[in-house]
């Protein structure tokens, strides 16, 4: 089964106008041929297992979108790192998929952990569209929800959430494609709900699209990123054969083929050599690179499709993770 090789670098809340440019020029330099090769293993000294085209794309903020698009080469796709559910009107500090259309963007990361997290976006529209209803009822009916509402919704004092699903919905129709990330917290892992939770924000997704063409899963385990944690290639690959077999069952054998599922939280490999000496051992660090993750990443696990990469997709390394065999 051929899927082709993806490589998102996310960029998230980094960056300036200096940054912008002086990256667009690296990654123009970075040579990707269309036709042939992936992640060069061998750069980073791993030996390749097999070599198929790869697509790139990369994630800047908002405000840099349009500049990204108009400089950076055509054959690496650009991605906003979010939309909302609307294609216009009153809805301050948001961007719909028509607007990113509008600038050239293709792609769009809905889900993101950061996003469910900090800005508390959930799966479930029903949760959503009751803590709109509350937060602004019928003036007749205020302290009456003001009385209810916090007995059983736990989104009262908070801004409605968004709905994951629903954004997935409306970027796929306005022809905006979607990388949907998923993924357990570690409270969640340590209660061996990994599944049950990866498959509710597969299936909130799943209930609103039928083409699944233009999307690519990201699975990112939230406890691997920042908390020192680190998810091995097994523990990664034994997930995406969950969410491809929880593909095959639920939507179909062919969605399940076809669809890439990246892995989005990568630790950097820790180059560690170690000098006998007679008497005492020394050893010392000799370097840290998410490419040469990457590499074991890939060498070890055929179900995984390839990477979404933050931190370092800002740093040169970027190069060794996307640069691909002549
Ligand atoms: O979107 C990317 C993931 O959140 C991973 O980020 O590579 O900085 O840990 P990171």
């Amino acid at each position: 089964m051929s899927r082709k090789f993806f490589i998102g670098g996310n960029w998230k809340m980094n960056g300036d106008v200096a940054f912008v440019k002086s990256h667009v020029n690296f990654i123009n330099d970075t040579e990707i041929p269309a036709n042939t090769g992936i992640l060069d293993l061998d750069a980073v000294g791993i030996p390749a297992p097999h070599l198929a085209p790869a697509e790139v794309v990369i994630a800047p903020p908002y405000i840099y979108l349009d500049s990204v698009r108009k400089h950076l080469k055509k054959e690496v796709g650009v991605s906003a790192q979010n939309s909302y559910t609307k294609s216009s009107g009153a809805y301050t500090g948001e961007i719909s998929p028509e607007q990113l259309k509008d600038l050239g963007i293709e792609w769009v990361i809905l889900g993101h952990s950061e996003r469910r997290e900090i800005f508390k976006e959930s799966d479930e529209v029903s949760a959503g569209t009751l803590s709109t209803l509350l937060l602004c009822p019928p003036p007749s009916l205020s302290l009456f929800f003001a009385h209810q509402t916090t007995q059983f919704n736990p989104h009262f004092l908070h801004p409605p959430p968004q709905f994951v699903g629903e954004k997935v919905a409306h970027a796929l129709a306005t022809g905006v494609k979607v990388i949907a990330c998923v993924g357990e917290k570690l409270e969640e892992r340590e209660a061996n709900l990994t599944e049950e939770v990866v498959f509710r924000q597969l299936r909130a997704i799943a209930d609103r699209i039928k083409d699944w063409t233009h999307v690519v899963i990201a699975y990112e385990p939230v406890w691997a990123i920042g908390t020192g944690k680190v998810a091995t290639p097994t523990q990664a690959q034994q997930v995406h054969i969950a969410l491809r077999d929880w593909l095959r069952n639920n939507v179909s054998a062919h969605v399940a083929d076809h669809t890439r599922i990246i892995y989005g939280a990568l630790p950097p490999y820790i180059d560690v050599h170690l000098t006998i000496l007679e008497p005492p051992s020394i050893s010392f660090v000799q370097g840290l690179s998410t490419a040469r993750t990457a590499g074991t990443f890939v060498t070890s696990e055929g179900d995984i499709d390839g990477f979404l990469v933050g931190g370092a997709c800002l740093k040169p390394e970027f190069s060794d993770i996307v640069r691909t065999k002549a």
